[in-house]
């Protein structure tokens, strides 16, 4: 299994600190915004409630269920049935690892984004899966060319992962690329997996389109949800699988064997945070959008030709020096206390770009854009 960057990135943060400098880490994905409060409110009259205490089986999750369907059918209009349609998560990451133990065997073939998130490498590893890695390239906005693909490895892959918005390029997808990503599918009998964590961190009039809208989608794709991204409870594990009868079928089976679901308590505040109105999502994202634009402006104003991203909690970016992003974000997090995620962390495409997450407010960016400018002037 890959090694995680963000040990070596810690050394580099004590460094900084040793030095007396202090930390601005913009390296993981973390939402700092606060959670609704009829969410830790649920939660903590759960815990008082004893009926909540022991194992959750399936008739403890069907409130939760009821409450996902319906948060579909209110977002996208989709009539999803929760007794066979949908199953709760441990957070999208588990769900994910999970879902390729229950559907695939070993030896089999994965469609892999390259740069992607990092833990999909190590659930293909534990799956014993081989992977074909599929470019993310930045002149196709970072969507992968489909029709690029060998037609001996379509036939034999068992799997393709895609996730839009995109983490950590930032990439969107629209509703006619998910369209093409669903008949691909079907043509070559291959699960779809969509993770889905950032479907509500979208900015101006982008919307991001659930896959499952896509003619003939229930048929072979999975989407992955979470509370995590959307209500910044990344700590409470709790998302939820949607899709092919078959895949949730052969999750619930797996997972039966594995854990007990989500306590009931979290579930709870899941359900307390799926009832909100779509403003409260809304108006979180109008905090990142200040934020992304925060960073994007300080960055260009110190001489940074940045794109600006219409989604996701990222800011994906072509370092404009000759330095490795290793070196990039180790040099930089010693000598300034500002952290990034390297690209290369991502995949071997990843390599000359960094990441910046946007878990901080507009001022602490601007400040950061600050150290970074100084860091690069002894570098161009
Ligand atoms: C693409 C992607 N998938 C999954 C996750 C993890 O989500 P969860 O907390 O629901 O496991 C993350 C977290 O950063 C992510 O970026």
């Amino acid at each position: 299994m890959p090694e995680s960057v963000f040990l070596q990135m810690d050394a580099a943060k004590k460094a900084a600190l040793a030095r007396g400098l202090s930390l601005i880490d913009l390296s993981i994905g973390a939402s700092d915004l606060p959670p609704p409060q009829v969410a830790l409110q649920a939660l903590s009259d759960a815990v008082w409630d004893p009926s909540t205490y022991g194992y959750c089986l399936r008739s403890g999750f069907t409130p939760l269920l009821e409450a996902v369907a319906d948060w579909h059918q209110q977002r996208f209009g989709q009539k999803l049935d929760p007794a066979r349609e949908l199953l709760p998560l441990i957070g999208s990451q588990e769900g994910f690892s999970n879902l390729l133990l229950a559907t695939t065997n070993p030896g089999d073939l994965i469609l892999l984004p390259d740069p992607g998130y990092p833990s999909y490498l190590g659930a293909v590893a534990i799956a014993g899966l081989q992977t074909h890695l599929v470019p993310l390239q930045e002149d196709q906005n970072f969507l992968p060319d489909l029709q690029a693909i060998p037609a001996d490895v379509a036939a034999r892959a068992s799997v393709l992962v895609l996730s839009y918005p995109n983490n950590p390029t930032s990439g969107v997808a629209t509703p006619e690329f998910m369209q093409q990503a669903v008949d691909f599918c079907l043509q070559h009998d291959i699960l779809l997996i969509h993770d889905f964590p950032y479907v509500d961190m979208v900015f101006g009039d982008y919307e991001a389109p659930s896959v499952l809208d896509a003619k003939g989608a229930m048929g072979c794709a999975v989407e992955l949800y979470s509370i995590s991204k959307s209500f910044h409870l990344g700590g409470f594990r709790l998302g939820w699988a949607a899709g092919n009868k078959d895949a949730i079928a052969a999750l619930e089976q797996l997972k039966s064997a594995v854990d007990f679901n989500q306590y009931v308590g979290i579930q709870r505040a899941g359900i307390a945070a799926l009832g909100l109105p779509r403003s409260h999502t809304r108006q979180d994202a109008r905090r990142l959008m200040e934020r992304r634009d925060a960073l994007c402006q300080a960055l260009r104003g110190t001489g940074w030709d940045i794109s600006v991203p219409q989604a996701s909690m990222y800011v994906w970016a072509r370092i404009p020096a000759p330095i490795s992003s290793f070196d990039f974000a180790l040099d930089l997090a010693r000598e300034t206390g500002v952290t990034v995620a390297p690209g290369r962390a991502f995949g071997t495409r990843g390599e000359g770009f960094v990441r910046f997450a946007l878990v901080r407010e507009p001022a602490m960016l601007q400040e950061a854009a600050q150290k970074i400018a100084g860091f690069l002037k002894e570098r161009v």
